[in-house]
């Protein structure tokens, strides 16, 4: 394993730990601002615990150290996003962060990951992947119940924080292709997930791709 591969590596691994970690803390953050769903939010809290170990594991196997404070810096403007709706009770927002932008993202980078994975992070990603098609599950159903009401809000939610996600993955485009990863195929991954996503909640196919489309052309206006 050379040098650019384990720099890389380092910083893909942390953005991946710090994710998780972030996700465990807003599904609880989300059992307080949903009560009548608590235990089930609680589980999934659980769940991305999980996960946060199993990836510092994965690090830990090639003797990588992950570089947290950078992968911190990377999340902090999603993560203040998320707990701005927190504070303002903004339900709908919170869930919308985390149950389909910040899933859909997970999915996507684990799904690109898989092909060239190590033998050790291999069947660890295939349990996780299982576990965040359950956290979109979740969201899409509390939508989807509450469609097409919360159709505007959702818009508007998405246009503050996808192109965030987009700024985010343009961060590390150089890391990704050095361990291996099309950074414009896990642009694709992720939109395509995305969209199924606000399909299942109940928007048309069309109006579907037509948001996925404005949004993803402001992260093109914006470099990235
Ligand atoms: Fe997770
Ligand atoms: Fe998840």
């Amino acid at each position: 394993m050379n040098c650019a591969y384990r720099v890389a590596y380092s910083r893909i691994n942390a953005l991946v730990i710090v994710g998780e970690g972030l996700a465990d803390s807003h599904f609880r953050l989300l059992a307080g601002l949903l009560p009548e769903d608590r235990d089930d939010l609680m589980r999934l809290a659980a769940m991305e615990g999980r996960h946060a170990r199993d990836f510092a594991g994965c690090g830990r196997e090639l003797g990588i150290r992950p570089d947290l404070p950078l992968a911190q810096r990377l999340f902090a403007p999603l993560h203040r996003l998320f707990r701005e709706a927190v504070r303002t009770g903004d339900r709908l927002s919170a869930l919308v962060i985390q149950c389909l932008i910040v899933e859909s993202f997970a999915v996507a980078a684990y799904r690109c990951y898989q092909p060239v994975a190590d033998a050790y992070a291999a069947p660890i990603l295939q349990m996780v992947l299982d576990d965040e098609a359950q956290h979109l599950q979740y969201g899409q159903r509390w939508l989807a119940v509450r469609f097409p009401e919360v159709a505007a809000p959702i818009e508007a939610c998405c246009g503050r924080a996808v192109p965030i996600v987009l700024a985010m993955l343009n961060a590390v485009r150089a890391d990704l292709t050095a361990i291996g990863i099309d950074p414009g195929e896990l642009v694709g991954e992720f939109v395509g997930c995305f969209q199924a996503a606000i399909e299942m909640v109940g928007f048309e196919p069309r109006q579907a791709r037509g948001l996925v489309a404005r949004l993803a052309g402001q992260a093109v206006a914006v470099g990235v």
